[in-house]
């Protein structure tokens, strides 16, 4: 999806981020010290961080519970507010590190304004966070669209600066596995698979690539698989890379597999071309 112009006003309008960008400097250091505090497991924190604040503000979240997966790029707590549990990921300030790497899935995105794009592209500290915000904001921005169309993805209630607030897979306390985490019988294997690539399709459907597509991003939540992780997404019809990505997307769903090693798997290059095709044929955007 292009991010338009328009598409940032609304959004400076809706959750003030662009507003915010310029003064992020301070608000960064706020949030490597929560970050920091936040790796002791089984507290509730204050929120100290604007983007909590924010998020605070609006009730979507009361209080964070206990990290559920702590990654490079991001920490997932779950959260409790007056709706329930939610699970709320934060990314680090060590994003921008990788940075570097993510030219590949900007590449097509459409910034608008020429005072961003330019911060970003010289990396000034402006530009960086500008960055950082839009990186975020596209990971809520897709999951929504694919949550809308449809295909199994926890529900987005909310993102505020570095902050997106989602339903949470699982049961009670419990966030829902990996399929990479787990060793499955040889018919659960088979139904997990062909729900995976199944989503997969769904996907394509709609002129969108994940990029990172594999077991690792599939939770398992009581027999039905559920994907996850979204800035990376990318479309079609906009990447010239687009089609490399999808064949690393089949590819690593395959893998993922492949230690059941079922006699009777679909051809992967013929899944690819199926895929080539639909996504191609797409009319939606
Ligand atoms: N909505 C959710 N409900 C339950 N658990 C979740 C949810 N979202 C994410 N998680 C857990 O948090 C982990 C990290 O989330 P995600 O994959 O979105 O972030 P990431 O930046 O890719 O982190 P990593 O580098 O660790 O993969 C997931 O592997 C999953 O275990
Ligand atoms: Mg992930």
């Amino acid at each position: 999806m292009k991010i338009t112009l328009n598409d940032l006003e609304k959004l400076s309008e809706e959750d003030n981020s662009f507003q915010k960008f310029t003064s992020r400097k301070k608000k960064f250091a706020v949030n490597k010290r929560v970050n920091g505090l936040m790796t002791n497991e089984g507290q509730n924190y204050s929120f100290e961080t604007s983007d909590l604040e924010d998020l605070r503000g609006k009730a979507v979240v009361d209080e964070l519970m206990f990290i559920i997966k702590s990654g490079k790029e991001a920490t997932v707590y779950l959260a409790k507010s007056a709706d329930g549990y939610s699970a709320v990921k934060i990314y680090t300030e060590l994003r921008v590190r990788s940075f570097k790497n993510d030219g590949i899935y900007r590449q097509g995105r459409f910034i608008g304004n020429a005072r961003i794009e330019k911060a970003i592209n010289q990396g000034s500290r402006t530009g960086i966070n500008a960055h950082q915000i839009l990186w975020v904001n596209e990971e809520f921005r897709q999951m929504k669209f694919l949550y809308e169309a449809g295909i199994p993805v926890p529900r987005p209630i909310a993102s505020s600066g570095l902050v997106v607030v989602m339903e949470f897979i699982g049961e009670d306390e419990e966030a829902a596995p990996r399929i990479s985490d787990l060793t499955m019988k040889e018919e659960e294997a088979r139904e997990a698979f062909s729900q995976s690539l199944n989503i997969l399709e769904k996907i394509v459907s709609t002129g969108r690539i994940h990029g990172d597509y594999s077991a690792y991003n599939l939770l398992w939540n009581k027999g039905k698989a559920v994907v996850i992780d979204f800035p990376q997404v990318v479309n079609f019809i906009s990447n010239t890379s687009a089609k490399e990505l999808l064949r690393r997307d089949v590819s690593s769903l395959f893998k993922s597999f492949k230690k059941y090693r079922f006699r009777d798997l679909p051809d992967e290059e013929r899944i690819y071309n199926k895929f080539l095709k639909i996504i191609t044929e797409t009319k939606t955007f």
